[in-house]
C-alpha cells in the first residue's frame, strides 16, 4: 500500500451517503484534472459546508500521474481545514474498468472506487463488482457499481440508446454484488449533448421511484448530470470556440432526485465548460496575455462560482457541515 487514504485525511463514502439520504440531499461528485479544478471544487464546497467527492477518471489519472492525484487529494483536505471547514472529502475512481485498476487506485490513496461492468451480462457484472467489493471492503474502501447503460460515450464505449435500469433486477444485484452504492440509467448521459434539439429533456423519474421501492434507503448514483449552462456555451462560441446543439439535464429534474435516495450526482462536463469559457475569454479579449496565472485564475473562479450555484440549485448539501469563512 503506497498511501492509505486515511493517512491523507480522506474518508470513504459510507457515512456521507447515510447522512445525505437521511437529510434529503445528494453529495456532489465533481471530476478534477488539475490543481485549478481541485482548488475550485474544494474552496466551493468548504465555503458551502458541503461534503464532496473528488472524482478522478482513469484518463485524468494518466494525465496527472498517480502520485499527483494522491497529493492533490491530500492538499484538498489541508485547504479545507486551513479554511476552517470540517467537510468530509473522498477520492473516488470514476468508471473503473477492471479489478486491477480499482486495486491500484486503492493502493495509491483512493477511498472509494467505481467498478463499471455495466456493459457485461448481469451475471458477469455481479461477479466483477463482487470481486472489487470484497477486496475494497478488506481495506475499508467503498464501492460503486452500475446497472443499466447510459446513451452516449461511457468508458470509451459508445451506445446509441439508453438501456434503462430494470427495477426488478436491482435488489438481487446489490445483494449479490455486495457494493455500497448503485449507479442507474434513467435518461442521463455523458458529455455536452444529452438531448437532441426539440427533445423534451426529461428523466425517467418513475424508474427511479420504482428502484427506490425495491432497495429502500440504498445509496443511488446518477452519472451524466451536467446541466450544460447556456452562459458557458455562448461564451465559448463568442470567444472563438465551436460547440453545437449542446443540451444538458435541467436542474429541476435533478433537484427532485437529490431529495430522494439519490446520494451522489456526477458532474464533469459543466466544470470543463466553465474552465474553457474562462480561458477563452481572457485569451480572446487580451491577446497579449501569456502568463498562465492570468487566464487560469478567472477560469478557476468561473468553475468555483458554478459549483456553488449547483450546490444550491441541485445538491441541497449546503450547510451539512461547518462552513468555512470566505
Ligand atoms: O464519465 C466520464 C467522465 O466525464 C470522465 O471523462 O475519461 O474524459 O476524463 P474522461
Ligand atoms: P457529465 O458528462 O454530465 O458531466 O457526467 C459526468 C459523469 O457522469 C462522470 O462519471
Ligand atoms: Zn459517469
Amino acid at each position: 500500500m503506497r498511501y492509505n487514504y486515511k493517512d491523507l485525511g480522506l474518508v470513504n463514502t459510507k457515512e456521507m451517503f447515510a447522512k445525505a439520504n437521511k437529510e434529503g440531499y445528494a453529495v456532489p461528485a465533481f471530476n478534477f484534472n488539475n490543481m485549478e479544478q481541485m482548488l475550485a471544487i474544494v474552496e466551493a464546497c468548504a465555503e458551502m459546508g458541503s461534503p464532496v467527492i473528488l472524482q478522478c477518471s482513469n484518463g485524468a489519472r494518466n494525465y496527472m500521474g498517480k502520485p499527483v492525484v494522491a497529493m492533490l487529494a491530500k492538499a484538498a483536505v489541508e485547504v479545507a481545514r486551513e479554511m476552517g471547514s470540517d467537510i468530509p472529502i473522498a477520492l473516488h475512481l470514476d468508471h473503473g474498468s477492471s479489478f486491477e485498476q480499482a486495486k491500484d487506485c486503492i493502493e495509491w490513496g483512493f477511498s472509494s472506487v467505481m467498478i463499471d461492468a455495466s456493459h457485461h451480462s448481469f451475471e458477469e457484472n455481479i461477479a466483477e463488482s463482487k470481486k472489487v467489493a470484497e477486496y475494497a471492503h478488506s481495506v475499508d474502501v467503498t464501492v460503486e457499481a452500475e446497472l443499466g447503460v447510459l446513451a452516449g460515450i461511457e468508458d470509451e464505449i459508445s451506445n446509441e440508446e439508453h438501456i434503462y435500469t430494470q427495477p426488478h433486477e436491482v435488489e438481487e444485484f446489490v445483494a449479490k454484488a455486495g457494493v455500497d452504492s448503485l449507479a442507474i440509467s434513467i435518461g442521463t448521459s455523458h458529455g455536452a449533448h444529452k438531448f437532441k434539439p426539440g427533445d423534451d429533456p426529461k428523466l425517467k423519474l418513475e424508474i427511479l421511484a420504482e428502484i427506490e421501492t425495491k432497495i429502500p434507503g440504498f445509496p443511488i448514483v446518477l452519472h451524466g448530470s451536467s446541466s450544460v449552462p447556456a452562459k458557458f456555451i455562448s461564451m465559448i462560441k463568442e470567444y472563438g470556440g465551436e460547440i453545437k446543439d449542446a443540451i444538458g439535464i435541467p436542474n429541476d429534474q435533478l433537484r427532485g432526485a437529490a431529495k430522494s435516495a439519490v446520494a451522489k450526482i456526477n458532474v464533469d462536463t459543466d466544470g470543463r465548460l466553465a474552465f474553457t469559457a474562462g480561458i477563452r475569454e481572457v485569451l480572446a479579449t487580451k491577446p497579449g496575455e501569456f502568463d498562465p496565472r492570468k487566464y487560469l485564475t478567472p477560469a478557476k473562479k468561473y468553475m468555483k462560482d458554478f459549483y456553488m450555484t449547483k450546490i444550491t440549485d441541485v445538491f441541497g448539501s449546503e450547510g451539512a457541515y461547518k462552513k468555512a469563512a470566505k
